[in-house]
């Protein structure tokens, strides 16, 4: 079988079929090179060790990476009072991990945003601070969840019978991310929130500024984002949160979120990262202790 080692006459590489020297012989371990430049990264890796001149480094690092490939989709839930920086952490996580973010309040305000009667129901109690009925949320919850193998939960179960019912369906996490912030942090995080309705990112007043005038002018501010409701969802979040851990003692991780999303983002990572090369089944249980 060819070789795809110092070849210079060749341009296409076998076992990373690709077209470019410059693409796949010449290879450094640079994440900006495009993971489709190769047929799959466990072919990169095949190349780099054929080649015999890549670091060891270089080699666990795509071992590792094409290791995560080939396990099963991760199956996350994100958990934490209002504000807590579970939707930030969202967009941290899915940007690395390429999961698909399934979040119960934006479930929520599609169907609100459709005019539909769930959706008019559910502002009802979203406006009180209060859960809405698990007869509109358990049924979306589970299709949306139908439709995916890995998944990032937000936001859900936020009770026990939510919980049960996850359970019931057959859908079971690898990990359970719990954020801890202070409550007095909590509501300078809500009232400073500002949402772009193009892009769907999250802003902060204070601690995440929009990048430039133009978003900085079309920023929206969520209903419910309000001190007074605020209080109300913490209140139910309180009388909650027990129930639901009750469930997911063993596969949960506890982060600390008060400081920089990059800082918690680390933490995450981490214990995803873990979870990742341990092989999620043993290691979901290693990860809570
Ligand atoms: P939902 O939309 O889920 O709201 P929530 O749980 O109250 O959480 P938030 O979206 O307010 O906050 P977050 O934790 O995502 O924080 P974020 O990243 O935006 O639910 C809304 C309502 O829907 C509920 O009240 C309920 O009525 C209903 N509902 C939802 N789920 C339900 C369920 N399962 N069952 C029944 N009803 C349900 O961050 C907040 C702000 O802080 C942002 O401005 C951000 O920029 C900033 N920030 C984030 N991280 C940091 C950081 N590290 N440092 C500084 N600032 C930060």
């Amino acid at each position: 079988m060819a070789s795809c080692v110092n070849s210079p006459a060749m341009t296409l590489c076998p076992p990373c079929v690709s077209p470019s020297k410059s693409l796949c012989c010449s290879i450094s371990f640079n994440k900006s090179v495009s993971r489709s430049s190769f047929s799959s990264t466990r072919n990169a890796l095949l190349c780099l060790r054929r080649k015999q001149t890549a670091t060891s480094f270089q080699i666990t690092a795509l071992a590792a990476e094409a290791a995560a490939e080939e396990a099963e989709p991760l199956r996350i839930i994100i958990s934490g009072a209002p504000a807590s920086g579970k939707g930030t952490q969202c967009e941290l996580i899915t940007q690395k991990y390429g999961l698909v973010q399934i979040s119960a309040g934006g479930l929520l305000r599609a169907e609100i945003d459709s005019g539909s009667e769930n959706g008019r129901l559910a502002k009802e109690f979203m406006e009180k601070g209060e859960l809405a009925p698990d007869e509109i949320l358990v049924t979306m919850v589970k299709e949306a969840l139908s439709k995916q193998n890995g998944w990032l939960l937000d936001g859900y179960p936020r009770s026990l019978s939510q919980a049960t019912s996850l359970k019931r369906f057959g859908f079971e996490p690898d990990l359970f991310i719990l954020l801890e912030v202070p409550e007095d942090i909590l509501i300078d995080r809500v009232i400073g929130r500002r949402l772009d309705p193009v892009t769907g990112k999250i802003y902060h007043l204070k601690y995440s500024l929009p990048e430039t005038e133009e978003i900085a002018a079309r920023l929206t501010q969520r209903f419910d984002d309000t001190k007074e409701k605020v209080k109300l969802r913490l209140k139910t979040h309180n009388r909650n949160v027990r129930d639901v851990l009750s469930m997911y003692r063993d596969i949960t991780v506890t982060i600390k979120g008060n400081c920089s999303k990059e800082e918690v983002f680390g933490q995450i990572d981490m214990a995803l990262t873990k979870l990742v090369k341990q092989g999620k089944t043993s290691t979901s249980r290693s990860l809570a202790g």
